[in-house]
């Protein structure tokens, strides 16, 4: 009896299954096993505006293109816009102290090593559809509003 009751379970799984396929959004019909074509990007966001913020702390989004930038032990191409001692020139706002804080809160007189890999935190924009729907709100409040501009 209890046989035939998993038997009876497992039958409508199958039936399940083949009637209404799971298709990931993000996958589309390509099978699990194939791999998916990633989209072509190549229209970055490159207006300079400054986006708000949607909750303190956020990594503020990059505004425009860095496609080709270098950032590499041997140099670091957002550094020669955004180090301190640069921006007077390139009217890029300054890293933040946090950026030179190492972890122990020790503020030091060069980029910290945790903050040299800049996108690891920070991503330019696509103007592209969303994949998959989205209804995170961002708190207003806790935005942090942007230091300059
Ligand atoms: C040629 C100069 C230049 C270079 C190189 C550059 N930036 Fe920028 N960046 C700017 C300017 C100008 C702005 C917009 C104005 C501002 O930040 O005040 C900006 C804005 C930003 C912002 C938004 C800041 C905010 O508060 O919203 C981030 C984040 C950023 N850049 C990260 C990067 C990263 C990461 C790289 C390297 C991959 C990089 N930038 C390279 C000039 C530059
Ligand atoms: C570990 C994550 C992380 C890394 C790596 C990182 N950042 Fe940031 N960045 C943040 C966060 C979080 C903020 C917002 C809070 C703050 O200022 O600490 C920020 C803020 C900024 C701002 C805005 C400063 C302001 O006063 O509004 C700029 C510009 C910036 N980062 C550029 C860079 C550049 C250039 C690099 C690489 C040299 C870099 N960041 C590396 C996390 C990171």
């Amino acid at each position: 009896m209890k046989q035939s009751l998993v038997g009876l379970v497992v039958f409508g799984l199958v039936a399940f299954a083949q009637a209404a396929p799971f298709v990931d959004a993000m996958r589309g019909p390509t099978p699990i096993t194939a791999t998916t074509a990633p989209p072509r990007l190549g229209n970055q966001v490159n207006d300079d505006h400054r986006l708000k913020r949607n909750y303190s702390h956020q990594p503020p989004v990059i505004p425009h293109r860095i496609d080709g930038y270098q950032v590499d032990k041997n140099f670091n191409k957002c550094l020669d816009c955004h180090a301190r001692e640069k921006t007077a020139f390139s009217q890029a706002s300054p890293v933040s102290e946090t950026h030179y804080m190492d972890r122990k809160g020790a503020v030091l007189r060069h980029i910290s090593t945790r903050r040299y890999f800049c996108k690891q935190c920070h991503v330019a924009q696509e103007n592209v559809p969303l994949l998959v729907g989205n209804g995170f709100r961002g708190d207003p409040a806790d935005a942090a509003p942007a230091t300059k501009k």
